[in-house]
């Protein structure tokens, strides 16, 4: 089978399709046909292997097994079951976030444990459905694990129109609350159409001039410091900084953040993936999808998503002809 693969850390070019062995599920685990992965940031990270601390866990001079092949985020086919698999059968369509449990999305096939995948909606396609799991988790911890979204609430999503940001606006409006989203001036419409309220185009306006307090401040960007989310924030308001700013950033966020300033860090689980595939199927969230590639075409995809300029998700199609 064909898979997107690296055998050393670096930029796109290190990225390669591997003719590997098909792999075969433990007794815990499906074998899933992919129809659909999406990439995330999270992928460019391990192919370069930075910032440096990831390389704990993705291996120190070279990625190690489980991180040779990309991809966190799956749609697809069940085709094989282990022995023990009983909440699955073959042929069920699932999707689901998979770093934790494996990682190797950007497949023809990937083995993946149970508890990591939900049933996809039948009212939603496979490339909607791979675009969701990471980036709509982090959108639905950072709303209401880390800040607590009720209706009514202000809400400022920084980096509204990319992957996490579509979703965390259109979720924050979900749960009634006034979203302020802030991008580019190419992107208002979008924003607006995901359920902003307001939009501030950071092109044009300086956000920390404005005088707007904030009862939850969602950051993809991470070019906010401390003493700006302090500002910004009303005096019971919360911040859940998404994007990776920079190592003093973190650090300062880590050290001085405090409870109600800190860094979403969250491993995905089935209820949750469950709860955002309802919302999917009674069209509540929807996956807005820029462009998709084949599987041939990883180095570009990733290229792309590298640009920061990426409008809501990239989709990885693997029998795209
Ligand atoms: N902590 C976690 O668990 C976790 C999970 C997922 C993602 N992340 C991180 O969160 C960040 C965002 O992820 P993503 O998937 O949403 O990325 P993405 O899809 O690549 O984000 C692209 C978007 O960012 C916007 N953007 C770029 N610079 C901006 C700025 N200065 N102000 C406002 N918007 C700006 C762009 O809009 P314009 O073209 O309009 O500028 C574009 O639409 C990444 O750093 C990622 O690593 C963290």
């Amino acid at each position: 089978m064909k898979a997107s693969r690296i055998n050393r850390y670096g930029g796109p070019e290190v990225l390669f399709v591997a003719d590997i062995e098909k792999p075969v599920p433990n007794d815990n685990e499906v074998l899933v046909k992919v129809h659909a992965a999406s990439i995330n940031p999270l992928d460019w990270h391990v192919m370069r292997g930075t910032p440096y601390f990831m390389r704990a866990l993705t291996g120190l001079l070279k990625p190690k097994k489980g991180f040779k092949t990309l991809g966190a985020d799956v749609a697809g086919e069940v085709e094989q079951i282990g022995k023990g698999v009983t909440s699955l059968k073959l042929g069920d369509h699932v999707f689901g976030d998979i770093f934790n449990y494996g990682y190797g999305a950007i497949a023809e096939y990937v083995c993946v444990p149970v508890e990591a995948l939900v049933l996809k909606p039948e009212n939603i396609s496979f490339e909607e459905a791979a675009g969701v799991p990471v980036a709509a988790l982090t959108a639905y911890h950072g709303l209401n694990k880390y800040g607590a979204v009720r209706a009514g609430s202000e809400v400022l999503i920084n980096g509204a129109s990319g992957g996490v940001g579509t979703f965390a606006v259109q979720l924050a409006k979900f749960y009634g609350a006034n979203v302020t989203g802030v991008c580019s001036t190419r992107n208002i419409d979008l924003v607006k159409d995901c359920g902003a309220t307001d939009v501030i185009d950071y092109t044009e306006t300086d956000l920390m001039k404005l005088d707007r307090k904030f009862d939850l401040i969602i950051d993809m960007v991470g070019n906010l410091s401390l003493s700006d989310y302090k500002k910004l924030l009303t005096a019971h308001g919360n911040c859940a900084v998404v994007g990776f700013g920079g190592m003093s950033h973190l650090m300062s966020i880590g050290l001085l953040g405090g409870k109600r300033i800190k860094m979403v860090d969250f491993k995905s689980n089935q209820k949750d993936m469950q709860y955002l595939a309802n919302l999917l199927e009674n069209k509540d969230i929807s996956t807005v999808i820029d462009r998709s590639y084949s599987l041939e075409e990883t180095s570009e995809a990733i290229t792309y998503l590298e640009t920061s300029r990426a409008r809501g998700k990239v989709v990885i199609i693997p029998d795209k002809g």
